[in-house]
């Protein structure tokens, strides 16, 4: 077995010239690694694996062991960045019903929208048990991880009282800057440091990260070390998926959907969305990602996929092994017909599934690349997640933006607070009413 992520782009490139795209990532990844780009203040990530110290380790593992021996439910409270990169390995690595499941301390998200039902349903969960908070923001003043640890930290320390709420309240933000900081260190809550020159959606292999990840029970030592693994050798893989997607982007693929037939990998598609949409969408350009969950989405956007608007390529996220077997039983009726699948595996079957789909689709005039990770676990997780980071690093060179910057988010910012008479937007909101009038 191949023991790393793989790039396959046999169904992708035919009858593209790749050859100038070559040097350009070559380029590009000159230019990522001797820091001469635009947003080079942004590069801590790049070499963040391989500099987590065994003290950042005990420190994580013993902030995630209070939580877990104390609390029945810990809320992590993050949006974009400050949530994604958690969620998307949590799930990744969960039983799909643990939810469900007794035992344990579950790791449940908040912060990352404004649903007021959402809320009430959290808050009536955790009424009357055990929780923690770990709240997590960079900036330390957005509003919707503010709302909800406006709402939550006031719910603990009523429910257990001010010294268990002090205890059980981890905050993860800038080192001197923000409004969380500012009320961390009033409090006296434990805290952990987003590195200044890492941006939100790089910053999974920090605490923002393995402090959740940690609390859920997984091994984050496992994690880095597959993330090391992939930048120290990772190069040839990172720069075949960069040089793919620029080829078919520059021949007028302008969508990527990233599919897996692999379930608990939906939030990784979800992560993968964050990171190249908000690094690599400025100045009107930039591939749209997209995302779809096979053999589910065959049956609705797998239409449009094979016969729509011929403007997309697919890449396949495939797992090798899964964790378990489960054999599909023979049956002497047969009356479902299925017996000449019996006593295969169902990931047999949707291996099959997989590999149909593919060559439909390219069949139907959709490029298809094949991302491979031998199966779902620690390793090959940190792997992955460092291959898209570099790889969007350089990706984003080559299309010519900043990838690490993320400019238009502010747009919907600074209507929202003009539209709540937030202080000092004053001018906004008298603008905001005059063109609502
Ligand atoms: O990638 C990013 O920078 C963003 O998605 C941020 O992570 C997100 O907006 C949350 O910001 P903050 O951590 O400052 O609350």
């Amino acid at each position: 077995m191949n023991e790393k992520i793989q790039v396959i782009s046999k169904y992708a490139l035919e009858g593209l010239n790749v050859q100038g795209l070559d040097n350009a990532a070559l380029a590009a990844k000159q230019t990522l690694e001797s820091g001469s780009g635009a947003g080079n203040d942004f590069l801590g990530w790049l070499h963040l694996p391989s500099s987590i110290d065994e003290q950042q380790f005990q420190s994580i593992e013993k902030s995630a062991a209070l939580l877990r021996s104390d609390c029945e439910y810990v809320i992590t409270i993050g949006i974009g960045g400050s949530y994604l990169g958690a969620k998307c390995v949590i799930e990744a690595l969960s039983d799909h019903f643990a939810a469900y499941k007794a035992g344990g301390t579950k790791v449940v998200f908040a912060g990352s929208n404004i649903g007021e039902d959402y809320l009430y349903d959290l808050m009536d969960l955790v009424r009357g048990r055990k929780f923690g908070i770990i709240v997590i923001s960079k900036s330390g003043t957005t509003t919707e991880p503010g709302i909800a640890f406006r709402l939550f930290k006031d719910m603990l320390e009523k429910q257990e009282g001010k010294a268990f709420a002090q205890q059980h309240i981890i905050a993860v933000t800038d080192a001197r800057r923000g409004a969380l900081r500012g009320l961390a260190t009033q409090e006296g809550y434990v805290t952990y440091v987003i590195p200044d020159n890492v941006g939100g959606r790089f910053s999974v292999l920090t605490p923002v990260g393995l402090l959740p990840i940690a609390v859920a029970g997984f091994d984050i030592r496992a994690l880095v070390a597959g993330a090391v693994e992939m930048e120290r050798d990772g190069d040839q893989v990172i720069l075949d998926y960069a040089i793919a997607r620029n080829a078919l982007y520059q021949s007028g693929k302008k969508i990527e959907i990233l599919a897996n037939f692999t379930p608990r990998l939906h939030y990784i598609a979800e992560w993968w969305k964050q990171l190249y949409g908000e690094s690599e969408g400025k100045e009107h350009k930039g591939i749209f990602p997209a995302s779809v969950d096979f053999t589910t989405d065959l049956h609705s956007m797998g239409q449009w996929i094979q016969d729509g608007e011929r403007t997309i390529f697919e890449t396949v996220l495939s797992v090798g092994d899964q964790q378990h077997e489960v054999l599909i039983p023979s049956d002497k009726e047969d009356l479902d017909g299925l017996n000449y699948i019996a006593g295969k595996n169902v990931d047999y079957v949707n291996k099959m599934a997989e590999l149909g789909t593919r060559l439909a689709h390219v069949d139907g005039g959709v490029p298809n690349l094949l991302i491979t990770m031998p199966a779902v676990n620690e390793r090959y997780l940190g792997q992955l997640i460092y291959f898209f980071e570099k790889a969007c690093g350089v990706s984003g060179y080559m299309l010519g933006v900043n990838p690490f910057d993320q400019p238009g988010v502010e747009a919907y910012k600074k209507n929202m607070f003009a539209l709540l008479e937030k202080p000092g937007y004053e001018e906004a909101t008298k603008a905001i009413k005059e063109k609502l009038s």
